[in-house]
């Protein structure tokens, strides 16, 4: 939620910050603005509501000229996204400008402390309480250094923050710190870089710095970094990484739209998460750094995740519970937080399930686990993301960079590597032999050609995307693995389509949703040949007695789907019904974004959405 960038160094600094900007849109797009510091110490600001593209048109005559600069994309949280609103936020001297990602929890005390010190105000936002602190820190302790200045400022704040600030006073320093919110920094020979996450570095770089919550970095012209802690000791060896995928996996390549691609990207993700991991003894997980008899002590399994993960959560339930025979609860991280009397053993495991490792639920969720004294393991696609540098081990996915609103190629590689951890969990405390395991991984590894054959059915999901045309509200339905497709199904439906997606239970309908059915009301049934078959196809008539138009989801060579069905949408036979969900999701996947396109919407930036949600 809000995309920070910043550059200091020998290039004019707009141009990549603008650059940043758009890579970083996923994480918001309802305003935009670049602020720029030139050698002798001007400032120059251009910024708007709207997205980045706009922002680019205003930044093309206003040429903003400066080496240093700070760039932000926002999604609203406290203000509309109006060109006021919009950041960088400037001091009143209008010598400072900040940018921000987070929210500061105890802006209204400040704001109403620095009127009564004469400060005046210009945005509604939170954000703007903290060039003013600056200034206060700036003409008072800390003058003459600006990084103190930012460190004495955010000493005030309470809630989160990553920041980027500039100064007039010192062109071509850049000052960063975070507490809560995302940031990585990085040197190279044309200067020093910030941003919000790897992905607009990942063009001029492929190693990058973490700052700590606290940490306030230096970033100066000459390309060095100075790092020092919440104690002002220097950081001598910060923590970093490489990036381990090209720019280019950053790129939309040849496709419309950035869902189309991820969803096409599937089956290879499938194939790299699965690469070397079955050895000699069974399922390769060193990542979990946990024994194998502390695999098999652990008596009950917590997963903790929000959306798209939280759907993966319930399809991995299914899986630990049916091979290594070990209770999980799956918790919304939102609600989990406010559960006070949630109980845990002496030997309960934490799996916190995120594709950005940085959704601030989870974090929240995760840390409480771990203070009620369990372990925490994570899956996560972002290598180096928070959830993943706090948890006790965690497995990356490698789906590649997900910059698409909408998770799709998260959701079935993150639903696989819980396969491995159940997998793993099962040999582990004797559930499975070594010989079962191996034939279930070898199963597993049908997978990328089972979603290759769904991939090149998408002409079915565009036929039926039609019935779904003037339509303002609509069905999924689902048995078991199937009802949580559905679940995913509609979150995808609802997220980019605009349209209302109501999923249940198929067993669960007559008890309520069943009064939406009327005359061309569209239902998706996902409807496998599985042994909840027949009960679902059952349902399936009680919505066509009543005027449904159903799409079904079902296995080739279902002539029963066929000849009641309006349209089908066909799925492979797989080898293990636990195939089933992260290939049947796929048409899910399609007709969404069809549905969404026929409307004419931006399936890659839904309105209200963004992509990492570090706001609780
Ligand atoms: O990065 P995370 O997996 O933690 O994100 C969780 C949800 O915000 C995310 O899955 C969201 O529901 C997606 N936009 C759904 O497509």
């Amino acid at each position: 939620m809000c995309g920070v960038v910043g550059y200091t160094g020998i290039n004019q600094a707009a141009p990549w910050l603008l650059d940043g900007l758009q890579t970083l849109e996923y994480r918001g797009y309802d305003s935009a603005g670049i602020q720029v510091v030139s050698p002798s110490g001007n400032l120059h600001g251009v910024k708007c509501a709207g997205r980045v593209a706009t922002l680019r048109e205003r930044a093309a005559s206003a040429n903003p000229v400066g080496t240093c600069g700070i760039g932000h994309t926002r999604w609203a949280t406290h203000g509309a996204p109006t060109d006021r609103n919009a950041h960088p936020h400037l001091d009143g001297t209008g010598r400072i400008a900040v940018v921000h990602n987070g929210i500061i929890e105890n802006f209204q005390e400040l704001r109403r402390e620095l009127m009564a010190a004469g400060h005046t105000f210009a945005s509604d936002t939170d954000t703007e309480v903290i060039p003013h602190l600056i200034q206060e820190a700036l003409d008072g302790p800390a003058k003459g250094d600006l990084a103190l200045a930012v460190r004495n400022a955010a000493d005030r704040l309470e809630g989160s923050w990553a920041l980027g600030v500039i100064c007039a006073d010192f062109p071509g320093t850049l000052v960063c710190t975070r507490n809560g919110s995302p940031l990585v920094v990085a040197t190279t020979e044309d200067g020093a870089y910030a941003a919000s996450d790897v992905m607009p570095l990942a063009s001029v770089t492929s190693h990058v710095l973490q700052l700590n919550d606290y940490d306030v970095a230096t970033l100066r012209a000459d390309g060095s970094i100075e790092i020092r802690d919440r104690n002002w000791r220097p950081v001598e060896s910060p923590s970093s990484f490489d990036i381990d995928w090209d720019a280019s996996a950053a790129k939309m390549g040849g496709y419309s739209d950035f869902m189309a691609k991820e969803i096409g990207e599937q089956p290879e993700a499938i194939e790299r998460l699965l690469a070397g991991r079955l050895g000699e003894h069974g399922i390769e997980l060193d990542e979990l750094s946990l024994s194998r008899e502390e695999l098999a002590a652990i008596d009950k399994i917590v997963i903790i995740a929000c959306g798209t993960s939280y759907h993966v959560g319930l399809v991995a339930k299914t899986a630990i519970e049916r091979w290594a025979k070990v209770p999980v609860d799956v918790e919304y991280a939102s609600e989990f937080n406010y559960n006070e009397d949630y109980l845990v053993t002496d030997h309960t495991m934490c799996l916190v399930i995120t594709q950005s490792g940085e959704t601030a639920d989870t974090l929240s969720a995760a840390r409480r686990m771990r203070g009620m004294g369990c372990n925490v393991f994570a899956i996560t696609n972002v290598l180096g993301s928070t959830a993943a540098r706090e948890a006790d081990g965690a497995l990356y996915i490698q789906a590649g960079p997900e910059i698409a609103v909408a998770s799709t190629k998260a959701y079935t590689a993150q639903m696989v590597a819980s396969y491995l951890l159940a997998l793993r969990l099962a040999l582990a405390n004797g559930k499975m032999t070594l010989a079962e395991v191996q034939k279930h991984f070898h199963e597993f590894e049908q997978l990328p050609d089972l979603m290759r054959e769904v991939l090149s059915r998408r002409w079915q999901d565009k036929q039926a995307a039609a019935r779904f045309r003037d339509k303002t509200s609509s069905l999924f339905l689902g048995r078991n693995v199937s009802a949580t497709t559905a679940y995913e199904g509609a979150l995808k439906l609802k997220e980019i389509s605009y349209l209302h997606a109501e999923a249940y239970p198929s067993g669960e309908m007559k008890h309520g949703p069943i009064s939406l059915i009327e005359s061309g009301f569209p239902v998706v049934a996902v409807v496998p040949a599985d042994h909840v078959h027949d009960k679902t196809v059952s349902n399936i008539q009680e919505c066509l007695a009543r005027g449904a138009v159903v799409v079904a989801v079902a296995t080739d060579g279902d002539e029963k789907v066929a000849k009641m069905c309006q349209e089908v949408l066909w799925i492979p036979q797989c080898p293990d019904q636990l195939l089933v969900p992260a290939i049947s999701v796929i048409h899910l996947q399609m007709l969404a974004r069809y549905v969404a396109r026929d409307r004419g919407y931006d399936v890659d930036k839904p309105r209200n959405l963004a992509k990492s949600v570090t706001v609780e």
